[in-house]
């Protein structure tokens, strides 16, 4: 079987299914990864054919977990094309300390958010390479603004810049790099005092990342950003 392979990570729930069902779709092949195998097995058993949809339970700030995974998808697909670096996490900070999770919290936030983009990237990259394939990394439009003592907001500043450092660095590889930024988006773990806000739907994330891998080879779409309309 020939079909291209596209891994998500953070695959098991919100916009991470809802891409995989997208690309599903669309005709690839599916890599899904997250911590919780069984989230994932659901996940599989609705996208259908268990040929086409992988789903493996990978912590992505887990060097040695990632790196084997995309070794033992590249033995047995042969190939992999697309990347979504899509897993993340949010918690209430406050520096002040007026508010929110307590400051031991925050540490897997961070590797979550951060660390476990720039692992994903140097993993799956030389694969992408071989593929002339793409890499989608999941922002948010809290990487664009300063929100009042959001260190989530700092992460995704930080992938706003880890996009643009690793795009510069795959010129030359036909390897194409896309950052979307999703304003609110209705997966759920949204704070109460933010419920009455104007959301997205996950599909709206989902369709944004399918329109960026679409594109010709020549056409590198290198951000995406997209706020539900009416969002402050
Ligand atoms: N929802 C929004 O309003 C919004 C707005 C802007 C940007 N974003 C970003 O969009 C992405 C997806 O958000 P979402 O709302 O769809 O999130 P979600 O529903 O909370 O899902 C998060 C996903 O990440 C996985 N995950 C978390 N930690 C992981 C780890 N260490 N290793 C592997 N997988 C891990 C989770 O599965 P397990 O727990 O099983 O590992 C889950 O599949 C995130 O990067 C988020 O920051 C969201």
């Amino acid at each position: 079987m020939t079909d291209p392979v596209f891994l998500i990570t953070g695959a098991s729930r919100g916009i991470g299914a809802t891409t995989a069902r997208l690309a599903a779709e669309a005709g690839y092949r599916l890599v899904l990864v997250a911590r919780n195998q069984n989230q994932l097995s659901d996940l599989a058993t609705r996208l259908g054919d268990p040929d086409r949809v992988w789903p493996v339970a990978c912590d992505v700030t887990d060097w040695a977990q990632l790196s084997g995974l995309v070794t033992r998808v590249r033995d047995a697909w042969g190939r992999l094309d697309v990347v979504f670096a899509n897993a993340g996490a949010s918690v209430v900070t406050s520096f002040l300390g007026t508010r929110g999770a307590p400051p031991d919290q925050w540490r897997d936030m961070v590797l979550v958010n951060v660390y476990g983009p720039a692992l994903t990237a140097r993993a799956t990259l030389p694969a992408l390479v071989e593929s002339r394939g793409h890499l989608v990394l999941t922002g948010s439009a809290a990487g664009r603004g300063i929100r009042p003592g959001n260190l989530y907001s700092a992460t995704k500043w930080a992938l706003t810049g880890l996009a643009q450092n690793i795009r510069a660095e795959c010129i030359g590889t036909g390897v194409r790099v896309t950052l979307v930024q999703p304003g609110l988006v209705d997966t759920g773990g949204i704070p109460p005092e933010r419920a009455q806000e104007p959301k997205l739907d996950p599909a709206d994330i989902a369709r944004a990342v399918l329109y960026a891998v679409g594109q010709p080879a020549t056409v590198d779409i290198n951000e995406i950003l997209v706020r539900p309309a009416g969002q402050a």
